[in-house]
């Protein structure tokens, strides 16, 4: 036997082995084993305390001399569940002459285990026992290699132990050698490796190709496969599957067309992991039509198949294509759930999102903080704040980590619910915080009437390493807009330039003419817009029109109209502006052209909705809404607030009813707006006494918005209504937005 001149520099710390050594089995004996019930019972073996008596009673009996049992005891040891590896080392000592193929169990278990420290420690004592590795011992060890330095360092020294022992010509121990560079990222001496091979299979190629991919060098990737046609290599399977995971990551779909046509001269299909490739290259290249088509012709789908339409149909905004396919599906998992939420979501259909999570719950499918995520979402924008709180209840109780995407997207449910104080809770719990945090906490704040928190906060992220962005800044100038902050929000604006080197958007110049013509500087607001470097949108003027209403002054808001009339927008909302700003300046003929433009051209009003939430379920009305099952409940309440309203002293404002009769509601429709509908359900259905949030996905109208402030006085009610640009707090009569929204 030669003996081993060097030995691993690495320390790898070695498990110390006491040595247990009995008389009984220091003897190897050659000849055949007696017969063993032992071995028998060895089988039935499922726990280490069984082994160590089984093991126990072969050295009584002398079997644990043979070999055929030292393998016996030892693969026992070494199999994962009821093993043991420290004993299996144990057993390793005690045998006097023990052969590679013992050390190999060792050294194979921890690579199983993640331990390619602890393999390395049993390949140093395999070698300082005085036996030389054989073609398994490099596979073995290798496959449990990481991407940690010092073990990829360990891996350059391996490779030498490899050479010296003259089995790196193995293709095995290359395959493995040149896996471990591609894991330990050392894509480069992978690749030296490969070259300096001079017979290479087409295993090697495949080892090199996902080496690639694994490295994100996807076109590497491809361009070693096209070589491979030029040394007339023969794709297997294998090596399709990674060239499409490429072009899927690339989102090449040209280059992942070609690959098809070669899969389809191949004779390798019908495959189901490689039709599953095919798809979700197309899936990622978005031709679902394509990936429909492979879809289609499998004779066999498994739940990645069907997941990787579903998931397809949904980005693509397909959703009740995808839903369809979601309910054919034999079997769905995690993916396929979060994939139908996240499809839904994107999709605006909320609380339909809330829906299918729901069932998913009822499925016993475990989400993962990535389906926290997209439900909070859902959550932030139907304003569900039980089932929101029920999700955070929900992962503290099932351990599901709060990483910083999860707490986001807790700050953002909280904020769009109204709850600004449990918003700048998880804010300060959070330890990790990046720039969407703060982003995220400011905006939230400001939306909610907070805007000097919200200003407090952005300049404490200033202070931070983590630098604004273009939606800080319109979170921090919407704080401004919301607080009457018109100073602080001039310097902001100019700061975006000079401090963070951001140069505005129209967005951007959107909030600055908000705040301006918001608090009355209408002429500077006009010359912003004059000045700006781009267009202005329909936001900047809409804002200054609006303001125009509020400050009265028709001359700008006819020139804004103007424009805003010239962009041909598809709703009506600018000319119900118009139309009430003439009406309130007397201009009756000017207010009649708007509304007969209005109904000339179709222009149409987008329905109001309101939503309120009652028991984790959302209920949703629109104006004259008879839908909900206790609408005759609903409507009698009305009825008693309108008179409750009226005895308090409370006046229609008339220029909202113009606005009814355009759009052609009953006239007592105002009566009838889907906040009012809502609020009238919340009262009927909640304690006396608990807050009403309602959620509208329009602007609160001056009336309603003039009735809130009486019903919370009237109803001794908190009312937080969230419109499309901010909330309202109603309390006692007052609100929270002082009347400037
Ligand atoms: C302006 O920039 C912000 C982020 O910096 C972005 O969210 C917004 O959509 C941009 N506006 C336009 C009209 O592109
Ligand atoms: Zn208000």
């Amino acid at each position: 036997r030669r003996s081993v001149e060097f030995s691993i520099n690495v320390d790898f710390s070695q498990p110390n082995c006491p040595a247990t050594s009995t008389a009984i089995n220091s003897l190897p004996c050659p000849s055949p084993p007696p017969p063993a019930p032992s071995l028998s019972l060895l089988r039935a073996c499922t726990t280490m305390k069984e082994f160590k008596r089984i093991h126990f009673l072969m050295i009584r009996t002398g079997l644990a001399r043979f070999a055929v049992h030292q393998r016996r005891l030892l693969s026992f040891c070494c199999a994962s569940g009821c093993g043991d590896l420290a004993y299996a080392r144990l057993l390793l000592d005690v045998i006097p002459t023990p052969d590679p193929f013992l050390w190999n169990c060792l050294i194979r278990a921890h690579s199983d285990h993640r331990a390619p420290r602890a393999a390395v420690a049993a390949y140093v004592a395999m070698l300082a026992s005085g036996l030389a590795p054989n073609a398994h011992t490099f596979p073995f060890l290798l496959k449990g290699f990481t991407r940690d330095d010092d073990v990829v360092q360990c891996g350059y020294e391996l490779h030498a132990h490899a050479v010296k022992f003259g089995l790196a010509a193995n293709s095995h121990v290359r395959n493995a050698l040149l896996r471990m560079y591609a894991v330990g990222g050392k894509v480069d001496s992978a690749r030296e490796l490969f070259d300096s091979c001079s017979e290479r299979d087409v295993v090697l190629w495949n080892a090199m190709i996902s080496g690639y991919n694994r490295n994100t060098l996807f076109e590497e990737s491809c361009r070693l496969f096209v070589s491979m046609a030029r040394e007339s290599i023969r794709p297997n399977g294998i090596t399709y599957i990674s060239v499409l995971s490429a072009c899927a990551k690339m989102r090449n779909l040209d280059c992942g067309k070609q690959i098809h046509q070669c899969v389809l001269t191949s004779s390798h299909l019908p495959e189901l992991r490689l039709q599953n490739a095919l798809i979700e290259m197309y899936q990622q290249c978005s031709d679902m039509e394509a990936a429909w088509r492979v879809f289609v012709e499998m004779p066999t789908r498994d739940v990645i198949s069907w997941t990787a339409l579903v998931v397809g149909f949904a980005k693509s905004g397909e959703v009740d294509r995808a839903r369809e396919l979601f309910d054919q599906m034999p079997e769905r998992d995690l993916v396929s759930w979060t994939a139908m939420i996240n499809g839904y979501v994107a999709a605006n259909k909320f609380k339909v999102a809330l829906e299918v999570f729901r069932a998913m719950q009822v499925a016993m499918v475990r989400p993962d903080a990535f389906t926290m995520v997209t439900v909070l979402t859902a959550c932030a924008q139907l304003g569900a704040l039980e089932v929101g709180e029920w999700i955070r209840t929900y992962m503290d109780r099932n351990q599901i980590k709060m990483d910083i995407a999860v707490g986001n997207a807790l700050i953002d449910m909280y904020s769009k619910c109204g709850c600004v104080k449990n918003a700048v809770e998880v804010f300060d719990r959070m330890t990790c915080k990046d720039r969407f945090t703060w982003t995220t906490i400011i905006s939230g704040l400001a939306l909610n009437g907070h805007g000097e928190d919200a200003i407090y906060l952005f300049y404490k992220m200033v202070e931070t390493d983590v630098r604004p962005d273009g939606v800080t800044y319109i979170g921090a100038l919407t704080a401004c807009a919301h607080a009457g902050l018109v100073d602080k929000g001039r310097q902001l604006f100019s700061s975006m330039i000079t401090r963070h080197g951001i140069m505005p958007n129209v967005t951007h110049y959107g909030c600055l003419v908000d705040l301006l013509s918001r608090f009355g500087q209408l002429e500077e607001a006009l010359e912003t817009i004059n000045n700006m470097p781009m267009k202005p949108n329909s936001a900047v003027w809409g804002a200054l029109l609006a303001a125009c209403r509020v400050h009265g002054n028709l001359e700008i808001a006819e020139l804004a109209g103007k424009h805003l009339l010239r962009m041909d927008l598809p709703d009506s909302a600018a000319y119900l502006l118009l139309s009430n700003i003439y009406a309130k300046s007397n201009k009756f003929d000017e207010a009649h052209e708007m509304r007969e433009a209005i109904r000339a051209k179709g222009i149409r009003k987008e329905p109001g909705c309101s939503s309120v939430e009652m028991n984790g379920e959302i209920h949703e009305f629109v104006a004259g809404d008879r839908s909900h099952p206790r609408s005759s409940e609903i409507y009698s309440k009305l009825e008693e607030m309108s008179k409750e309203l009226n005895a308090a002293g409370y006046v229609a404002d008339t220029s909202e009813i113009f606005v009814s009769m355009v759009e052609k509601e009953k006239a007592n429709a105002i009566n009838e707006h889907s906040e009012r509908l809502a609020i009238a359900f919340g009262l009927i259905s909640s304690e006396p006494g608990a807050t009403i949030r309602v959620v509208k996905n329009l602007r609160i109208c001056v009336d309603c918005h003039n009735a809130m402030k009486f019903l919370s006085e009237i109803y001794k009610r908190e009312i937080v209504v969230r419109d499309r640009k901010r909330f309202h707090r109603f309390i006692n009569g007052l609100c929270s937005c002082n009347d400037y929204w």
